[in-house]
């Protein structure tokens, strides 16, 4: 897509569309945008993105196979941030655009991780790892753009051992009415603006702000874990909940224990 596309291309607009165009072009997107995505990232989260990927890392527990999975890794922030995090373990990233991987192995290159962290080239959908494959199955600003959230947390909590951890970060809406109508004006109308200026693909910026409001409310998604078979699921509010972690286990037995929801300040 030209630079000078109109704001509001209905051609990155969720709207009408069934779930394969949807994946489709979610992929469009991350490869059209992967040179710019971490700057504007970091400039888009006034760089909060990177205290949430650090609170996501903080919950992990290593405890059994020492493994960390990153679906949808893009360019390996989270990946990155846990093998920095943890010296004895070792992390693998899977994504489904290949331009996004790329940018992230150079990443890991540079910071001297090749050896720490493999890279594959894969679907959410159909992980190609055994079961009980890793303690700890993370997720960063990933699972919105998935349609089939079901099947993807069921993916997630097959290839982690009894035991281990599911670690979903998401954007949300907050849920002061307040903030969230300040929040739903720049996501709407600053966002864009932004991107016209300094993303190669303004498009995707209205999907960015789209999606988030599209994305099911803390209580939904702790539900949508829930019936994923996942237990003590927690959700976390970071940034006045612009921003959420969600946290559940396989269960080593039984399910135990109702859901709980924290909010933390950042
Ligand atoms: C917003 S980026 C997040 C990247 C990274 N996790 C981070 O923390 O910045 C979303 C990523 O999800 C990937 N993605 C979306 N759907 C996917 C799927 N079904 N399988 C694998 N990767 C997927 C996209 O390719 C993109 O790299």
């Amino acid at each position: 897509m030209e630079s000078d596309a109109p704001l509001g291309n209905p051609c990155h607009s969720t709207a009408g569309k069934d779930n394969s165009d949807r994946v489709r072009m979610v992929r469009q997107i991350f490869a059209a945008i992967t040179g710019k995505y971490d700057f504007l990232n970091h400039l888009l989260s006034l760089r909060r993105d990177i205290s949430w990927r650090r609170f996501t890392v903080d919950k992990m527990e290593f405890f059994n196979t020492r493994r960390l999975l990153d679906v949808a890794t893009g360019t390996c922030d989270l990946a990155i941030e846990g093998a920095v995090r943890y010296p004895h373990i070792h992390v693998t990233g899977i994504d489904f655009v290949r331009e996004m991987l790329e940018r992230g192995f150079e990443k890991v290159q540079q910071r001297g991780l090749s050896s720490r962290i493999d890279l594959v080239h894969g679907d959410a959908l159909h992980l190609p790892f055994p079961d009980g494959s890793f303690d700890v199955a993370a997720m960063a600003f990933g699972i919105r753009n998935i349609p089939h959230r079901m099947r993807a947390l069921s993916e997630l909590r097959r290839v982690v051992v009894p035991g281990g951890q599911i670690l979903i970060l998401e954007l949300t809406l907050p849920q002061g009415p307040r903030f969230r109508i300040f929040y739903r004006i720049y996501l709407k109308g600053l966002i864009p603006l932004l991107a016209r200026v300094l993303s190669p693909d303004p498009g995707a910026y209205q999907y960015l702000g789209e999606s988030i409001m599209n994305f099911p409310t803390t209580w939904e998604f702790q539900g949508m874990m829930g019936d994923a078979g996942l237990v003590n699921v927690e959700a976390y509010a970071l940034t006045y909940g612009i921003s959420h972690m969600f946290a559940g286990h396989k269960p080593k037995g039984p399910a135990t224990g109702p859901s709980s929801s924290t909010d933390v300040a950042f």
